[in-house]
């Protein structure tokens, strides 16, 4: 038997606990060994539920406890989700978490204490809810050079951006829904202006590269200025809009950013729809590969903590190697990165048209019939810097989003 302690009994601690009690005998066959928790960490109490036996409220009653072998910390937030996880690995334990925010900033720092401790960091969880993604790229796509690595990697803005465009339906009230549907952060701001994404791609990032790629680094929009007429205008491309975590390696330099995109539907992530979220990889010999699933949510991600668990468990006194070197990565200059721009401008004169045009030179203009006032187009390929000089001389740019066609 192997004894486990889980920290946080909120969506994802409950999760794990239920997937447990579901699937524990197949879990124990798999794993060759039976998992029990023997204790929940958590502030509060949770009389009449069966997990109350288990509870405790201080964190030395596990880490004293030489009998509890794997740790999955799934608090959330930087602290004090750190310093439980650097002690519990220094003590001999191992950590399975779905904390992106812990991961991006401390992977390295962790991957290399539980190599020094022969135990294992593992951290599916933390990106793509429970699509397998961290373990294929650290195990599956070792033959390969990482050259692109492309998702749709928030489940809730994906949820949202689907229902806005499927179903008219308004921001907020759609954003309320994920967050009652267990999807979204506490604070949902982390979703909806891109930063749960930006943790994601560096994290993927870091791993695809073997070193470290900051998340601060990395230029990140979320979706809160993306509007109905946006959507309207998507469609009338034949495309949709789509928060995107990108990370391309071009001769030896890096880009990452996160943003809304258009895409058509030749883009292998145009599909991927509601909490579903897909993450492209190109490798320099295997080519394209996709991975899909469900990217948040209570069970799903469960699933992945416990995979985790189980991995744990199969390897205990052995590190399973992870290549992430605390060496930081210089990421290239986002004025650099190359997109084409699908911009709309206030007013509909021929002089709008001409002043575009004589900035942007060959445009595809863009027309629906019930938006009057406004010029719409898609400028050639160019680089950031060109674009934010070009857009620099308009006053009256109602919105611009990048282009992936
Ligand atoms: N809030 C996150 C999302 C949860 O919506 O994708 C999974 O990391």
């Amino acid at each position: 038997m192997v004894n486990i302690a889980v920290l946080g009994y909120g969506t994802v601690g409950s999760g794990v606990v239920e997937v447990l009690n579901v699937n524990g005998d197949s879990i124990s066959k798999r794993c060759g060994h039976e998992i029990n928790v023997k204790y929940v960490l958590d502030l509060r109490d949770f009389p009449g539920d069966p997990i109350q036996d288990k509870i405790v409220h201080d964190y030395a009653t596990i880490m004293n406890d030489p009998d509890v072998k794997i740790i999955v910390e799934v608090m959330g937030g930087v602290e004090p989700a750190y310093t439980f996880v650097k002690e519990a690995i220094t003590k001999g334990k191992s950590v399975c978490t779905s904390n992106k925010e812990l991961v991006a900033k401390h992977g390295a720092e962790l991957l290399e204490l539980s190599k020094q401790k022969r135990v294992n960091f593992l951290f599916e969880a933390s990106v793509g809810g429970g699509i397998p993604i961290i373990r294929p790229l650290n195990q599956s796509l070792t033959a390969d050079e990482i050259e692109e690595i492309t998702g749709i990697l928030n489940g809730t803005t994906n949820y949202i951006l689907t229902k806005m465009s499927g179903e008219g339906s308004d921001f907020d009230t759609v954003l309320k829904e994920a967050q009652q549907m267990g999807y979204a952060e506490r604070n949902p701001a982390a979703d909806i202006e891109g930063f749960d994404a930006c943790r994601k791609i560096a994290i993927l990032s870091s791993l695809a590269f073997g070193m470290q790629v900051d998340f601060e680094d990395i230029y990140t929009e979320g979706i809160t200025k993306i509007t109905d007429m946006d959507i309207k205008y998507a469609k009338a491309m034949g495309a949709s809009i789509k928060l995107l975590g990108t990370s391309k390696k071009e001769q030896d330099h890096v880009y990452a950013m996160v943003a809304p995109m258009l895409i058509k539907p030749t883009h292998p992530l145009f599909s991927v729809n509601d909490v579903f979220n897909g993450i492209f990889v190109r490798g320099n010999v295997i080519g394209d590969v996709m991975f899909y699933g469900s990217g948040a949510g209570k069970l799903p991600t469960a699933s992945a903590v416990v995979a985790d668990v189980v991995d744990a468990a199969k390897h205990i006194g052995t590190n399973i190697m992870t290549l992430w070197s605390s060496k930081k990565l210089k990421l290239s200059d986002m004025k650099h990165s190359k997109h084409k721009y699908f911009v709309r401008l206030a007013g509909n004169t021929d002089e709008i048209k001409e002043q575009a045009a004589l900035l942007f030179g060959q445009v595809e203009e863009v027309k629906v019939s019930d938006i009057p006032d406004e010029y719409a187009f898609i400028t050639l390929l160019m680089s950031e810097e060109t674009y934010q000089d070009k857009a620099a001389k308009l006053g009256n740019i109602v919105s611009m989003i990048r282009v992936m066609f």
